[in-house]
């Protein structure tokens, strides 16, 4: 298996790809709009003898301090593995080989919405034990679903952030 950049030539089989994981058109319709809004920062699949068989996509998100400051980060997701070969590390593939990308590039911190109970083996925690929240959820009915990585190395020392995510999420609600 393969782990590399997205081609554009690989439009449909990742849109079956997406459509068969989540069941339902809702996250290929985020990814085409991401791409669309130029905001595909990285976006990657996994390729095992010809066969798109996961793909991940990093886009930007915007935080912002109680004070105005604002905050340049990226957010994980969606991610997805074809349902016959879930359960064989090809997500954990695509979502390290992300991260370590986006490490080298000097991105700051990643956020996803996601269960913790997958997302805590690659580092990320509660963004609400900060006090980071997403802007859709102000008073984090979703738990500890919404977390938080630092990917400079260092713990995240600025608290009480709101995040945003890229305008092109709202794709979903067409
Ligand atoms: C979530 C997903 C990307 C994980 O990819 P994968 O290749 O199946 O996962 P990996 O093989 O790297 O990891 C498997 C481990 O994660 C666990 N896991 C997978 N999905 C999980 C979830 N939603 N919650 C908790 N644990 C999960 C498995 O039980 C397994 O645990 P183990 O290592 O203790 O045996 C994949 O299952 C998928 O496409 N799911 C449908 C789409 C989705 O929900 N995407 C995530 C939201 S954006």
């Amino acid at each position: 298996m393969q782990i590399r950049a997205f081609d554009e030539d690989e439009t449909d089989g990742v849109r079956q790809l997406l459509d068969a994981a989540f069941d339902g058109v809702a996250e290929s319709r985020i990814v085409r709009a991401l791409r669309a809004a130029d905001a595909d920062t990285l976006e990657l699949v996994a390729e095992d003898h010809g066969r798109i068989v996961g793909e991940i996509m990093f886009a930007p998100v915007t935080g912002r301090t109680t004070s105005g400051t604002e905050l340049y980060g990226i957010g994980l997701g969606p991610v997805a593995v074809a349902p016959d070969v879930q359960k064989r590390g090809i997500g954990s593939a695509l979502i390290e080989h992300g991260l370590e990308y986006l490490k080298k590039l000097g991105v700051p911190f990643c956020v996803l919405l996601g269960d913790p109970a997958y997302y805590k083996r690659f580092g990320f925690t509660p963004a609400r034990d900060i006090n980071w929240f997403w802007e859709a959820d102000p008073e984090a009915t979703y738990g500890d679903a919404f977390q938080l990585l630092s990917l400079s190395g260092a713990p995240i020392d600025v608290t009480h952030v709101t995040i945003a995510y890229h305008a092109a999420f709202a794709a979903d609600e067409d």
